[in-house]
C-alpha cells in the first residue's frame, strides 16, 4: 500500500506543472515513512487514508529539507542533500512548495482533521526555532530540550496519529497520547544514533548535533556524570568541528558513565507507555513499531 502512497505523493507534485520542481522531487529518497505506516495502520487503506498518508510525508519531507539549511547537513537518505546539491536558497523553497501543496489537499479534509495537522506544523516550526536558539549556548537544561522535541517532531507524529484515528472514527485522544510518546521516543533515539552511529549507516551526517552546538539528552546526562574537567573539556568542545580523537573521547565517555543507556533508557521507558496503551486496544501492529523504532539502528 505504501506505493500507492508514494504514487499519489508524485501526482500531487505533477499536478503543479513545472518540470524542475517535479524533477527535485523525483531525486528525494523515500526514507523511513514513519508516519505513512502509522496512518495506515491507525486509519487503513481506504482512499482518504492514502491522501493522508501521502500529506504527511509531503509535509514531513518539506521539513527536512528545511532542517539540512538550517543544521548544515549535507548529505539524507543516503545521498548527497538538496541543499548540497542545488544550494539552500532552492532547498528552502522546494520545501515551502511541499508544505503549500501539502496544504492545499489538507483543505480537502473535514475542519478539524486538517486544523489538527496544521497547527502541528506550526508547532515544529517552533520547534526547530527553539532548537536553533538552545544551540547558541551549552545547554543542561533537560526539560528546556524536552518541550524542543516534543515541538520539533512528536507534535507532528501525535497529530498523524490523532487524525487517523478521527479518519477511522477511533478515540483519538488515546492515539494522540500513543503519537506523543512515541514521537518523543522517537527523536531521543534519532540523538543517540547521531553519536553511536555511522554516517554510513544513517544515510546523513553523524556525530554532527554536538558540532552545530545542539547539546542532546546524552551530552546533558554526559555532563551532569563527569568531573569538573570533564566538564571544562566538554564545554571546551561545544559547537566547534571535531577532530577524530575529540568525537573518540566523547563516545567513550558517553558510554562509561552510562549516559547513553540511561537516554536509551528513557527513550524506552516512552515507548513501552505506548506498547501498553496499544496493546490495550487491541492495536498489536502499532505497538510494534514502537517497538521496532526503539531497537532501530538508523
Ligand atoms: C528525521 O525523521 C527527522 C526526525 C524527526 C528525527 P525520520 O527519521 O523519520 O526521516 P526519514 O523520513 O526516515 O528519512
Ligand atoms: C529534526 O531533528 C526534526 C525535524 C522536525 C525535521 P534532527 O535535526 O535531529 O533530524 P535529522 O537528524 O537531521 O534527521
Ligand atoms: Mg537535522
Ligand atoms: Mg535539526
Ligand atoms: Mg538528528
Amino acid at each position: 500500500m505504501l506505493d500507492r502512497v508514494e504514487s499519489l505523493m508524485q501526482s500531487y507534485v505533477s499536478e503543479l506543472s513545472n518540470q524542475y520542481v517535479e524533477e527535485l522531487f523525483c531525486k528525494l529518497p523515500n526514507g523511513k515513512r514513519l508516519r505513512a505506516k502509522l496512518v495506515l495502520k491507525i486509519a487503513g487503506t481506504g482512499e482518504e487514508a492514502l491522501r493522508l498518508a501521502a500529506i504527511i510525508e509531503m509535509i514531513h519531507a518539506a521539513s527536512l529539507l528545511h532542517d539540512d539549511v538550517i543544521d548544515d547537513a549535507d548529505t539524507r537518505r543516503g545521498v548527497a542533500s538538496l541543499n548540497a546539491t542545488e544550494g539552500s536558497k532552492q532547498a528552502v523553497m522546494m520545501g515551502d512548495i511541499l508544505y503549500s501543496k501539502g496544504f492545499e489537499e489538507l483543505v480537502a479534509f473535514e475542519r478539524g482533521l486538517a486544523a489538527k495537522v496544521a497547527s502541528a506544523v506550526t508547532q515544529l516550526s517552533i520547534g526547530e526555532m527553539m532548537d536553533v536558539e538552545l544551540s547558541k549556548k551549552f545547554n543542561t537544561d533537560s526539560e528546556a530540550y524536552m518541550q524542543m522535541i516534543y515541538q520539533k517532531t512528536a507534535a507532528l507524529i501525535e497529530a498523524t496519529a490523532a487524525a487517523s484515528a478521527m479518519l477511522a472514527g477511533k478515540e483519538s485522544r488515546i492515539y494522540a497520547i500513543y503519537g506523543r510518546n512515541l514521537g518523543i521516543a522517537f527523536q531521543i533515539i534519532d540523538d543517540i544514533l547521531d553519536i553511536t552511529q555511522s554516517s554510513e549507516q544513517l544515510g546523513k551526517p553523524a556525530m554532527h548535533d554536538f558540532e552545530e552546538g545542539k547539546c542532546t539528552l546524552p551530552y546533558i546526562y554526559l555532563y551532569e556524570a563527569i568531573d569538573e574537567s570533564g566538564k571544562a573539556r566538554l564545554k571546551s568542545l561545544h559547537a566547534k568541528k571535531l577532530s577524530e580523537d575529540e568525537k573518540g573521547w566523547i563516545l567513550a565517555a558517553m558510554q562509561e558513565t552510562g549516559a547513553l543507556r540511561k537516554a536509551y533508557l528513557y527513550a524506552k521507558e516512552l515507548g513501552d507507555e505506548a506498547v501498553s496503551l496499544m496493546e490495550s486496544e487491541g492495536e498489536n501492529s502499532l505497538a510494534d513499531i514502537v517497538t521496532a523504532m526503539i531497537e532501530r539502528n538508523f
